[in-house]
């Protein structure tokens, strides 16, 4: 039987990918460095079958009609196995669906081991990032667990853009809050298509990809000398860089809303109080808070008083993506 089950954890950009090198093969542009989560699941169950007619993709128990790019995924995965049936794909997201956070990595990384799985492909972990990487490039750190490196790599198809984990963090006491914030009528524009958009459009996008090696450089070194202040500092620093091209582009790319700005402001305060707390954002208006767990509760007081928060939802350290 060709059917599998995977479950992997999402992971938040410390360092972001944004802006790819190659479109074909999903390539960034940039290293980018991230933390796994453990409270972000998600679990995919495929089966691939003569009896299919056509592939089909059902989100939460939801059927959706048609994804083209999961179609050219599965031909990716189809051509290794030297497999012809149609795939049976389901996926829940065991976080707040409405919350508007991207499941892309989670998804397309419980796919790859689910998939190589069912298909009895003996692929090495290597192969299995360069492939998640291609579903989504954010997907090849959902593969692994703590802290977790994707290189930009120098092959032309991509063969050494994958993701290494660098830390499991065991010895470490992190903390990711993630603060949900109402959308209103705004309607985020997709991690892809924004960055595609911003690499064509913005004039500070190119000074955006020159930041990034010396901020995987500072982030790393923190995270050797367990530097909590030091990390958070170049992690907002490198949010900002993003997102300033991001508003720079034509038309400009926005995602904060009042709402965010309000939690963004509450973390100054905080540590103003010398609560260490540092914020990231992604393609979203959420915020997500970097801490330790010794200032979770107050963390997440103060983000309570803040109109237009609508969830607050508190992580730690996330393992690697497995067979269920
Ligand atoms: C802002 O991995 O979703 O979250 O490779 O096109 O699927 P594709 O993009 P995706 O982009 C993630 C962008 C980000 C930053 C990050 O996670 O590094």
């Amino acid at each position: 039987m060709f059917k599998a089950t995977a479950q992997a954890c999402a992971n938040i950009a410390l360092i972001k990918y944004w802006g790819k090198r190659n479109q074909a093969f999903n390539i960034p542009a940039t290293d980018s460095l991230s933390l796994t989560l453990d409270k972000l699941t998600t679990t995919s169950t495929i089966e691939f079958s003569d009896k299919f007619t056509a592939d089909t993709l059902s989100l939460n128990d939801t059927p959706l009609i048609k994804d083209a790019r999961l179609t050219m995924w599965l031909d990716i995965v189809r051509k290794k196995a030297d497999c012809t049936q149609y795939a049976s794909v389901s996926s829940t997201n065991h976080f707040p669906t409405a919350s508007g956070l991207a499941s892309s990595a989670s998804a397309y990384a419980s796919l790859t081991v689910a998939a190589t799985h069912a298909l009895k492909l003996n692929l090495s972990i290597q192969e299995q990032s360069d492939l998640a990487r291609q579903g989504s490039a954010s997907a090849a750190r959902s593969l692994l667990g703590g802290l977790v490196l994707l290189p930009s790599g120098t092959d032309p198809q991509g063969k050494d853009s994958v993701a290494v984990a660098i830390d499991d963090c065991s010895d470490w006491d992190i903390a990711m809050i993630i603060v949900v914030i109402n959308h209103g009528k705004m309607k985020s524009m997709s991690s892809r298509d924004a960055m595609n958009h911003c690499a064509k459009t913005s004039p500070l996008y190119q000074c955006w990809l020159d930041t990034t090696s010396s901020d995987i450089k500072q982030a790393k070194q923190a995270i050797a000398q367990r530097n909590l202040n030091t990390l958070g500092t170049i992690m907002e620093h490198n949010t900002f860089a993003m997102h300033g091209a991001a508003w720079a582009s034509r038309p400009p790319v926005r995602y904060a809303t009042p709402a965010t700005i309000a939690v963004l402001d509450s973390v100054n305060e905080l540590r103003k109080q010398n609560i260490d707390c540092y914020i990231t954002m992604d393609a979203g208006p959420h915020v997500k808070i970097l801490t330790t767990h010794k200032h979770i509760d107050a963390v997440e007081n103060r983000l309570k008083t803040i109109t237009g928060v609508t969830e607050i939802i508190t992580s730690g350290v996330g393992k690697h993506a497995a067979l269920v």
